[in-house]
């Protein structure tokens, strides 16, 4: 990974800040293929991810349409815009490639203790294909299906003490 050069006194860089003030694809898709909803059991962020999935040309499941609800910190929600610039177009297997690394690289680095929001925003995104998957009767992997019991722990926990996020 890149070298974060970020000009704001060690903290965010001027694109994360620019992401933040005009985030890209904010919203709900009206009846999503896919949701994924996701949250943080230490600083309590939240965060919604819906899909719109249809075929190519090939016959590949790809992701036509994606939009995001984030409650949260600065990163979180310039995260949350990335994540959507980089899956919006790609097929589903190549959503499925794309890590926290490639989120914060995007974004010209994050400062460390802010790497934790970045996960945020995959994790939503496994879990909105998670849902499609399922929805949709299709294979899941195990690699998948044990990324989504782990975010499904957390998950429990949040809404054991946020009764209102549910
Ligand atoms: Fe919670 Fe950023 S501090 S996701």
């Amino acid at each position: 990974m890149k070298k974060n050069n970020n000009i704001y006194g060690g903290l965010y860089t001027k694109k994360v800040l620019e992401i933040f003030k005009n985030p890209h694809n904010y919203g709900k898709i009206k009846n999503a293929d896919g949701i994924g909803k996701v949250g943080n059991i230490i600083c309590g962020d939240v965060m919604w991810l819906y899909i719109k999935v249809v075929k190519n040309k090939k016959g590949e499941d790809f992701i036509k349409d994606i939009k995001f609800e984030t409650f949260g910190c600065v990163a979180a929600i310039s995260t949350s815009s990335i994540i959507t610039d980089l899956v919006k177009g790609k097929t589903i297997k190549e959503a499925l490639k794309i890590t926290k690394d490639n989120v914060i690289e995007s974004l010209g680095g994050l400062p460390k203790i802010k790497y934790h929001c970045s996960v945020l925003a995959v994790d939503a995104l496994i879990e909105a294909i998670y849902d499609y998957f399922s929805k949709n009767k299709k294979e899941i992997s195990v690699d998948l299906k044990k990324k989504h019991e782990k975010i499904q722990k957390e998950k429990d926990i949040i809404e054991k003490r946020y009764k209102a996020w549910k």
